[in-house]
């Protein structure tokens, strides 16, 4: 792993959006691993921001994001599909038959999660995949306890998770949907490049456990470790604990 600590969160979204737009300049058809929650929300007003400026091309670019909640449709407000389309896809040149995102809705959850995964695996897999870590160290939703070597599968979310993202569905855990739709550990550690992006205090222990722990499926994120070309961009606060 390489670490890179960045005085506060907007130098460190402000970094992370530049690798993101070299990965794009470099290799205009690139494979993007995309990933949702508060984190990334500024990274992508950074990108469409450049894309207006036409200084990133995303006409070639194709994704796939990490996960969705089962039983949302792409149009729910809370589904990671919309969340997409509202802070990147329609704020950039990107063809949407190039963008993936697993669909909640499916009838057939586990077939859309082979699916996913085998259209991952057709696109020639992923050239950078850009992550977020959950206060319970999950990467995509891979809980705590995933197995290290999953793949795209649907899994039961955490109670902790629940209660972290409660308040995009109006304060209330209850109203989370309880079963999600997630690349798996494996499958993330099959991206030619991984960068993990972590900001503010209340990460600073997680982070520590992540980067410095032991390997553990205790800690999803630890897994990252055995990655051979892992970034983690990190904020003073997020880094605090190391
Ligand atoms: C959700 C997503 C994760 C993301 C995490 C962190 O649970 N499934 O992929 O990393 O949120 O979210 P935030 O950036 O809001 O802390």
């Amino acid at each position: 792993m390489k670490i890179m600590i960045c005085p506060d969160a907007s130098h460190a979204r402000t970094l992370a959006a530049r690798i993101l737009s070299d990965q794009i300049r470099e290799k205009p058809a690139s494979v993007l691993g995309l990933a949702t929650g508060r984190t990334m929300e500024a990274i992508y007003s950074l990108l469409a921001e450049r894309s207006r400026h036409d200084e990133i091309d995303f006409s070639a670019v194709t994704t796939f994001n990490l996960d969705e909640y089962a039983g949302l449709h792409a149009g729910h407000d809370q589904s990671y599909r919309y969340y997409m389309r509202k802070h990147l896809f329609d704020h950039v040149n990107i063809a949407p038959d190039r963008t993936h995102v697993p669909d909640g809705s499916a009838a057939d959850v586990e077939a859309e999660a082979v699916s996913y995964e085998n259209r991952i695996a057709a696109a020639g897999g992923i050239d950078l995949q850009l992550l977020g870590l959950g206060e319970n160290g999950h990467i995509g939703f891979n809980e705590p306890l995933s197995s290290l070597s999953s793949r795209t599968r649907v899994v039961t979310l955490a109670q902790a998770t629940l209660e972290q993202n409660a308040v995009m569905f109006g304060g209330d855990p209850g109203r989370v949907p309880t079963r999600a739709l997630t690349m798996g550990t494996g499958t993330i550690l099959d991206s030619r490049k991984v960068l993990l992006v972590v900001t503010g205090s209340k990460k600073a222990d997680i982070t520590a456990r992540v980067i410095e722990g032991p390997v553990s499926a205790l800690v999803p994120g630890s897994a990252l470790q055995f990655h051979p070309h892992c970034l983690v961009i990190l904020d003073n606060a997020a880094a605090s604990g190391l």
